[in-house]
């Protein structure tokens, strides 16, 4: 091998490494930057429902108004943005409340209301 076969084989090494690096880097960080959802601590979400919102909405139910429920359907049906922003559009709803359903804005901080509404989510994408 000569030494210019071996100077390019270190400039391909080079510049695999960089690839590399650079994928390491959005795989790390990317994900979680363009989707909340990952950047949320999830079973902490689950422990403020059952102690926020269990009691009206068990299971993912409503005992208030049954059809206005947790589940996929009724989340579409009756949440303005929830099939282009589904985080957002829950976060609203419990930073604000609705009817006979309590703002929580005073109550749980903004990471906390995230992280519930991440529950949510998932929850209504597993299907309760
Ligand atoms: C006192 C009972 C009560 C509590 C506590 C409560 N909710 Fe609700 N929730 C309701 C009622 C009633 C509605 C329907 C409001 C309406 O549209 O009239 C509702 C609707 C919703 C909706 C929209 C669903 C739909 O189908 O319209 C979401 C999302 C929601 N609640 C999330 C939560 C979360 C998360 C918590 C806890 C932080 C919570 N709620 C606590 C009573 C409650």
């Amino acid at each position: 091998m000569n030494l210019l076969n071996l100077l390019n084989l270190l400039n391909l090494l080079n510049l695999l490494k960089i690839i590399l690096i650079t994928l390491c880097a959005i795989a790390q960080f990317g994900f979680g930057f363009f989707n909340p959802a990952l950047a949320l601590d999830i079973s902490n979400g689950a422990k403020i429902f059952t102690n926020n919102c269990a009691s009206c909405h068990i299971g993912g139910g409503n005992i208030l108004i049954s059809g206005k429920s947790l589940r996929k359907e009724a989340l579409s049906q009756y949440l303005e943005d929830y099939d282009t922003d589904s985080i957002q559009a829950i976060s609203y709803q419990m930073t604000n409340g609705k009817n006979a359903m309590p703002a929580f804005k005073n109550k749980l901080s903004e990471q906390e209301i995230l992280e519930v509404a991440a529950f949510v989510f998932q929850q209504a994408e597993q299907g309760w």
